[in-house]
């Protein structure tokens, strides 16, 4: 596994790739690396010659009170995490890398990044955008990975990719699970264990929400939203930022349930905020 810590050296390693005829697959992370991860790496293996991993914690896409300081970090497990599946090159630079002195560039992703998260995290998608456009210029990627559980972000990613005409394809994979159904995340890290208990409601209130539009034709979205709140607040520990059902293409909200429509949720689990998806479509 080869370690890149430049700009220019990893774009002469991906330059090397593609004159080779090497097909490039591409995963950017901020580490703390878990299954979620490490299934896109080999997805992305499965799919490609070569496989990149960026790590690199975008301190532009943190908020002033965001975590930022505290962001899990973790290197030494990530790098062997990496290397025990073969894991081709990690990409990770330091931050006057990504961002010299002087540096101004900002991509503006409009209204797709003001709603949901980015209602209350103003310019995290901005900041998210640029720094991926950054990044797929630095690796020059034929195939960009990214996980569902993020939605948002794929949407704003797809939209960067295609209105800057950038020649890559972003893959979305499905989000990965505990066996109880939290997502993983690298903020779980920060329950105590009745809040990994309470974290739960997250999953159940989107299956909830999936049970009602699918198994019980509810479609108006508002009602769907106030049986999904109404269940999120049996749980003590629970504050719920946003519950949303929106256009999977566009993120527009939609009054009525109709395919493929996506239920987004943010909640508060104590000081932990933590978010999820379900994309409703017809079984
Ligand atoms: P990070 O939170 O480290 O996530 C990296 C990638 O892993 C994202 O595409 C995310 O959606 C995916 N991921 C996280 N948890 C997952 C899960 N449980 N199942 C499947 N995929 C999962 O997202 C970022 O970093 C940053 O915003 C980044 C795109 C790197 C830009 O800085």
């Amino acid at each position: 596994m080869q370690l890149i810590k430049t700009v220019n050296d990893m774009q002469d390693v991906g330059r090397w790739f593609r004159g080779e005829c090497k097909t490039i697959g591409f995963v950017p992370t901020m580490g703390a690396l878990h299954e979620g991860h490490l299934s896109l790496v080999r997805r992305s293996k499965e799919e490609n010659d070569r496989t990149v991993v960026s790590i690199f914690i975008n301190p532009t896409q943190f908020g002033p009170n965001e975590d930022f300081e505290k962001y899990p970090r973790d290197i030494e497990g990530d790098l062997s995490k990496l290397s025990a599946i073969n894991t081709d090159v990690v990409f990770m630079p330091e931050t006057g890398e990504m961002y010299p002195e002087g540096f101004s560039v900002s991509v503006d992703m409009g209204a797709v990044g003001k709603v949901l998260c980015g209602a209350s995290r103003p310019g995290h998608f901005n900041a998210v955008a640029t720094v991926v456009a950054k990044l797929i210029n630095v690796v020059m990627p034929h195939r960009v990975y990214m996980g569902q559980k993020d939605f948002q972000q794929t949407v704003i990613i797809k939209k960067l990719v295609r209105e800057l005409n950038a020649d890559t394809k972003i893959v979305v994979s499905p989000t990965v699970r505990e066996t109880d159904g939290l997502a993983l995340s690298s903020r779980n890290m920060y329950l105590n264990e009745q809040e990994r208990k309470a974290a739960l409601i997250l999953y159940k209130a989107l299956k909830l929400g999936e049970e009602l539009v699918l198994s019980r034709g509810m479609d108006e979205s508002g009602l769907v939203k106030k049986e999904m709140e109404a269940f999120i607040k049996t749980e003590p520990l629970a504050k719920t930022e946003y519950v949303d059902i929106v256009d999977a293409y566009n993120l527009a909200p939609v009054q009525r349930v109709i395919f493929a429509a996506v239920i987004c949720i943010a909640v508060r689990i104590g000081k932990t905020r933590l978010i999820d998806n379900i994309i409703i479509e017809k079984g």
